[in-house]
C-alpha cells in the first residue's frame, strides 16, 4: 500500500513538475509575464557585446526586475536601444576600456528610457527625451527625431542614428536595434574627460575596477550574488530543457 502511494506520488510529481515548468515565463513571448530583456536580447542573436556589457554592470537584473515590478501596473514602461556588435566593433579600438565602472553603467543606462515608445509613439516624445543615466548635470538626454519618410533617429549629440525594427514592442518593454553605440554627450562630448579614449588608453581607471589591465568588466568584478542568480536561472533552464526532453 505504501509503495503504492509512494509511486503514484512520484508520478504526480513527475506530471505536476513541468506543468509548473512550463507556464514559467518563456523568453521573448511570454505575455503572461515580465518580458526578459536578455533573453529578447540573446534571441537577437548580434547584441553579445551589449548583453555583456548589461551583465558587467548588472543592467540586466535590474531591468530585469524594473520591468518584473512594472508589469502589470500599466506604469509607463521602458524603451531600449540595443546597438548590434557591428556598433561596437566599430568604436575607436580601447573605447570602451577607456571607460570607468561607472561610465559603463551610465553608458548602458543611457541606452534605456525609462518610457515605451512604439515606432508610431515616438513622433510624440518631447525632446531631449530623459535616460536612465545621470550626471552631475541631471540625467543623459537623447533627442529623437522622425522625417516624412516615417524615419526616426536617435541622437545622443554625439551620435545620430536611425532607429531599426524594433526586436520586441509589447508594453512594458520596446526594444530597437541600432547601427550604433549612443555615445553619450557626456561622456564623449568635446569638453567631456573620456573625449578622447586612444589618449587615455593604458592609464588606470579612476574608481573603476582595480584590476586596469583586465578587460572592461571582467567577470570577476562581478558580486557574487548576480552570478549565483544567473546560475540558479540557469539551472532552472536547464532542467527544464531536459525534461522536456524526457517527456
Ligand atoms: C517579480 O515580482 C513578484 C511580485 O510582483 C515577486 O513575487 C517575484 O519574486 C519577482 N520576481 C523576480 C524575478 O524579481
Ligand atoms: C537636443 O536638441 C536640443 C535642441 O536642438 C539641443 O540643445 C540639445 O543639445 C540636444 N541634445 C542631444 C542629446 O542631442
Ligand atoms: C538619420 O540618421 C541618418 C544616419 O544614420 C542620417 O543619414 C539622416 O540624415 C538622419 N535623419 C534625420 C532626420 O536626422
Ligand atoms: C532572463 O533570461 C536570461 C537568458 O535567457 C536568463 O539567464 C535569466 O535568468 C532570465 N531572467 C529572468 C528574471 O527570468
Amino acid at each position: 500500500m505504501a509503495g503504492r502511494i509512494a509511486v503514484a506520488a512520484a508520478f504526480l510529481a513527475l506530471a505536476v513538475v513541468p506543468a509548473a515548468l512550463a507556464q514559467a515565463p518563456g523568453p521573448a513571448a511570454a505575455p503572461s509575464g515580465p518580458p526578459n530583456v536578455t533573453a529578447i536580447l540573446e534571441k537577437g542573436g548580434q547584441y553579445t557585446t551589449f548583453i555583456r556589457l548589461m551583465k558587467e554592470t548588472q543592467q540586466d537584473t535590474q531591468l530585469n526586475s524594473q520591468l518584473n515590478s512594472s508589469f502589470g501596473n500599466n506604469g509607463g514602461g521602458y524603451t531600449v536601444f540595443a546597438p548590434t556588435d557591428n556598433a561596437f566593433n566599430n568604436l575607436k579600438p580601447g573605447t570602451l576600456n577607456s571607460l570607468t565602472q561607472q561610465q559603463q553603467v551610465s553608458l548602458v543606462q543611457g541606452h534605456v528610457l525609462s518610457n515605451f515608445y512604439s515606432m508610431d509613439s515616438f513622433q510624440t516624445a518631447s525632446n531631449p527625451v530623459r535616460t536612465q543615466a545621470s550626471g552631475r548635470d541631471g540625467p543623459y538626454t537623447l533627442n529623437i527625431t522622425s522625417d516624412t519618410n516615417n524615419q526616426v533617429n536617435v541622437s545622443s549629440g554625439v551620435v545620430d542614428v536611425r532607429i531599426n525594427n524594433a526586436l520586441y514592442s509589447t508594453k512594458p518593454l520596446a526594444v530597437y536595434s541600432v547601427d550604433k553605440v549612443l555615445l553619450p554627450l557626456e561622456l564623449f562630448g568635446a569638453k567631456a574627460p573620456a573625449a578622447a579614449p586612444t589618449a587615455s588608453e593604458g592609464k588606470p581607471k579612476k574608481g573603476g575596477s582595480s584590476d586596469a589591465s583586465s578587460p572592461a568588466g571582467s567577470e570577476d568584478s562581478e558580486p557574487t550574488g548576480a552570478a549565483s542568480a544567473r546560475a540558479i536561472g540557469w539551472s532552472v533552464a536547464g532542467l527544464a530543457a531536459v525534461l522536456g526532453y524526457l517527456l
